[in-house]
């Protein structure tokens, strides 16, 4: 026998096996019988791909009476696939369990149809744990642009290069390779026109050996220059989009719209600074190093705090050695359960 908070961990456990990256949430479902044995289990693998729920009737002969257990709210529309709702009804469930609430302006609105059709529902079940595990999709589609991670790495006196210019390399390789993870878990990368200028990235995701990873998130260079023909970044296997703009709502809209849910700030300070300042960043990685160049290249400028008890309040995460620098990640304290 199963209880729903275990089949729901559960759950969690499969969603967590569907990409991170991409359009969808990852979902995962569990059904169970009348006993509470689950039965059969789902998980959403990507766009285009059945929703866990559907993944998870595909494996029983009879739904009929079934109870299921999923991490979000059934989708109640039609996108590439079929409403799971629908599904749901047609397979016979006589319950659904969810943890969070679909906020989607198109999809939301599953529990309100199940019940409409008889379904038992009932929302909210290990909604602490499944909203944190998807809280950059959910923040994305509540606030209708992708959810933003800031990332850069510093000097101990929190410098991000010296006074010529050269930032390369202020951590050390196990640093670095954090960081090739972290670009794998985004859709876009995000840079200033001043830090392909100056660095020339290629800003793709290595591994160990400098290997391509499977799979690559868009560069985005984000200002009003052009790119040099020239440039590293134009080989990039996603393919380059340049913003040629400055107007960071906007550009972050376009990437919503052009189906980025997860972006990667890479700098420079003038780009980071722009964004912290309108407010657009939802997670920090910050990346220190135990070495000092003094000077005025700072991770962010004049953000207009003009006193100490106006700073920007950020919750600290979590705390990462990796050989001898430090990771921190941290939140926008604002940032959390605000609706658009
Ligand atoms: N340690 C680190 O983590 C790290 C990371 C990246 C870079 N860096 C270092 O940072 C330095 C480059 O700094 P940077 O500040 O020039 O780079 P940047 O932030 O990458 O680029 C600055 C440019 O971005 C454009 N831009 C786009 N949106 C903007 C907005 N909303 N407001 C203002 N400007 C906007 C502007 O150029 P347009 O005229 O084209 O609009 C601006 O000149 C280099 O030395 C590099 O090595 C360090």
């Amino acid at each position: 026998m199963t209880d729903e908070r275990t089949a729901m961990r559960h759950a969690l456990a499969l969603a967590e096996r569907g990409p991170a990256t991409g359009v969808n949430p990852q979902v995962g479902c569990v059904l169970l019988d009348a006993t509470g044995t689950i039965v059969a289990e789902g998980w959403h693998r990507g766009a285009g791909t059945p929703h866990a729920e559907v993944d998870a009737l595909s494996r029983v002969p009879d739904a009929r009476g079934l109870t299921a257990v999923v991490t979000l709210e059934p989708c109640n529309h039609y996108g590439r696939t079929g409403p799971c709702t629908e599904a749901l009804i047609a397979a016979g469930v006589r319950r659904v369990v969810y943890a969070v609430e679909d906020p989607g302006r198109l999809s939301g609105g599953g529990a309100a149809r199940l019940r409409a059709a008889g379904v038992e529902v009932t929302g909210g079940v290990l909604a602490e744990e499944v909203g944190e595990f998807l809280r950059p999709w959910l923040t994305a589609e509540r606030l209708g642009r992708p959810f933003v991670l800031l990332k850069w790495a510093a000097t101990l006196d929190g410098r991000v290069a010296a006074a010529d210019g050269t930032s390369r390399w202020i951590t050390g390789t196990a640093a670095r390779q954090r960081v090739h993870e972290q670009r794998a878990r985004a859709d876009a990368i995000l840079v200033g026109t001043g830090t392909v200028l100056a660095d020339d990235p290629e800003l793709t995701a290595r591994g160990d050996a400098g290997e391509l990873m499977p799979v690559q998130p868009m560069p985005v260079v984000v200002g009003e220059r052009p790119v040099p023909a020239d440039a590293r970044v134009r080989r990039h296997p996603a393919g380059l989009v340049e913003t040629r703009s400055r107007d960071l709502a906007a550009i972050l809209r376009d990437l919503y719209d052009r189906g980025v849910r997860r972006v990667y700030v890479e700098g420079g300070p003038t780009l980071a600074t722009a964004l912290v300042a309108a407010d657009l960043v939802d997670d920090y990685a910050v990346y220190l190093a135990p070495t000092l160049v003094g000077g005025d290249r700072l991770a962010i400028g004049d953000i207009g705090i003009p006193t100490l008890a106006d700073a920007r309040r950020l919750r600290l995460d979590a705390v990462e050695r990796l050989g001898d620098d430090v990771l921190l990640l941290a939140r926008s304290a604002r940032a959390e359960g605000r609706t658009p």
